[in-house]
C-alpha cells in the first residue's frame, strides 16, 4: 500500500466588507500613506466593524465558503482546528462553536494559539493526524479579528493589522502529494517583544490594566523585525537544502504577510523570482492567523497539481517555521 500523505484538497476564505485605508488612518493617528506603504507594503485592511460579531463569524463564513465550493458534507469532518489569537472568549474554545455552526456535528474541535505561526503549526498538527491514519477530514481555519485587540491611538501597531479568515481541508493522499516536510521553531526570548500583557493568569483584568491599555497588542517593532528577517529566511533556506530543492524547483513562496520587506528578505535568501512570491499585504495588512489561507484562496487558481509550495511564518512568542507541501489539485 502507498504511504499516506496529507493533502490540502479545498480552500475557503472570508474578509469583511469594510475597508480601512491608509488615508483614513491619517485622520486617526500621526501617520501618512507614504510612510505606511514604504515601510510595510500595506495600502488598506479589512475591518469587521459590527461590535456584536467576533472571530467566529469570519471563521464560520470561511469554512462555509470551503464547504460550498468543494461540496463537502460537514458531517464527515473529523476535527476542526481554529488558529487564532482573538477567540470570541478566553474560554470556551471558539472552534467548538464554529464546528457546531457549520454542521460538523461529528467532529471534535479546539483552538490553537501561536501568534502569526498558528496556522503553520496547525498545518503540522493536521498533517500528522492524517498521516497516522487516525482521521480522514480535518478542517484547519485561521481567523482573527485583530481590530478587537488593537489600540487605534497607537500608530506603531494600528497601521499593521487587519481582520480576516481562511480555511483549508486536509485529506489523505496516496500519490505522494501534500505535506512533505517541516522545520518548526520557537524561542521565549520574544515573550515581551510582541504581546497582550493583561487578561491572563499573570495579570488578570483590573481597572488598572484597562486604564493602562494592557489588553491591546504591544509590539517592539524593531526587535521583531530583526528576528523575523533572519529567522524566517533561515528556515526557508534550510527546508530547501534538506529536500534538495533549488530555486527552480520551488513554484511558490507563501509567507506570512507582516511586512513586505521581511517577505522580500526571505525570498532573496531563497533566490526566488518575484512572480513566485505571493503577496496580498497591500489589501489586507497583517491578518495574523488568517494570512496563509487567505494567500491560498487568492492564488488558488494559479496552482497546478504537483507544484512545490514553501510556507514560512514568523510571529510573537517568538514562533516561526517553514513547511514544504506539494499542491494536490488543479482548480
Ligand atoms: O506578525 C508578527 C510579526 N510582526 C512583524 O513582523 C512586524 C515587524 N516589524 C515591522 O514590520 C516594523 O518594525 C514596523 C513596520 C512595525 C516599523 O517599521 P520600522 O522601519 O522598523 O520603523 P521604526 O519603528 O524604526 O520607526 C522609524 C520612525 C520612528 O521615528 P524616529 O524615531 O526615527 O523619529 C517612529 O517613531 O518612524 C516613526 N513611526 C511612524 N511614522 C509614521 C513609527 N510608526 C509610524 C507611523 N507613521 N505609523
Amino acid at each position: 500500500m502507498n504511504k499516506i500523505t496529507a493533502a490540502i484538497t479545498a480552500v475557503g476564505a472570508y474578509v469583511p466588507n469594510d475597508v480601512l485605508s491608509n488615508k483614513e488612518l491619517e485622520k486617526m493617528v500621526d501617520t501618512n500613506d507614504e510612510w505606511i506603504f514604504s515601510r510595510t507594503g500595506i495600502k488598506e485592511r479589512r475591518i469587521l466593524k459590527d461590535p456584536t460579531l467576533g472571530t467566529s463569524f469570519m471563521a464560520i463564513n470561511a469554512a462555509q465558503d470551503l464547504i460550498d465550493k468543494a461540496n463537502i458534507n460537514p458531517e464527515e469532518i473529523d476535527l476542526v482546528i481554529l488558529a487564532t489569537v482573538s477567540p470570541d472568549m478566553p474560554v470556551a474554545a471558539t472552534a467548538v462553536y464554529v464546528a457546531t455552526q457549520i454542521g460538523a456535528v461529528n467532529a471534535f474541535a479546539y483552538d490553537l494559539q501561536a501568534a502569526c505561526s498558528g496556522f503553520l503549526y496547525g498545518m503540522s498538527t493536521a498533517s500528522a493526524y492524517i498521516e497516522s491514519g487516525r482521521y480522514k477530514k480535518i478542517l484547519l481555519i485561521g481567523a482573527d479579528k485583530m481590530s478587537s485587540i488593537i489600540d487605534y491611538t497607537d500608530r506603531t501597531t494600528c497601521i499593521i493589522f487587519g481582520d480576516g479568515a481562511g480555511a483549508v481541508l486536509f485529506e489523505p493522499n496516496t500519490e505522494g502529494l501534500g505535506f512533505q516536510d517541516e522545520i518548526l521553531r520557537s524561542d521565549g526570548i520574544g515573550r515581551h517583544s510582541l504581546k497582550i500583557e493583561a487578561g491572563g493568569s499573570l495579570m488578570p483584568p483590573s481597572e488598572e490594566t484597562v486604564a493602562s491599555k494592557r489588553h491591546f497588542v504591544q509590539q517592539d517593532g524593531k526587535t521583531v523585525f530583526k528576528y523575523a528577517v533572519s529567522n524566517m529566511a533561515d528556515v526557508s533556506e534550510q527546508i530547501m537544502k534538506k529536500n534538495n530543492l533549488t530555486n527552480d524547483d520551488v513554484n511558490w513562496l507563501i509567507a506570512h504577510q507582516a511586512n513586505k520587506r521581511i517577505v522580500g528578505a526571505t525570498a532573496s535568501r531563497m533566490n526566488l523570482e518575484e512572480e513566485k512570491v505571493l503577496m496580498n499585504i497591500e489589501r489586507y495588512g497583517n491578518t495574523t492567523s488568517a494570512t496563509l489561507p487567505l494567500l491560498l484562496s487568492d492564488f488558488e487558481k494559479q496552482f497546478k497539481k504537483g507544484d512545490n509550495l514553501i510556507f514560512a511564518t514568523f510571529g510573537g512568542g517568538f514562533t516561526w517555521g517553514s513547511i514544504y507541501l506539494k499542491w494536490a489539485y488543479n482548480s
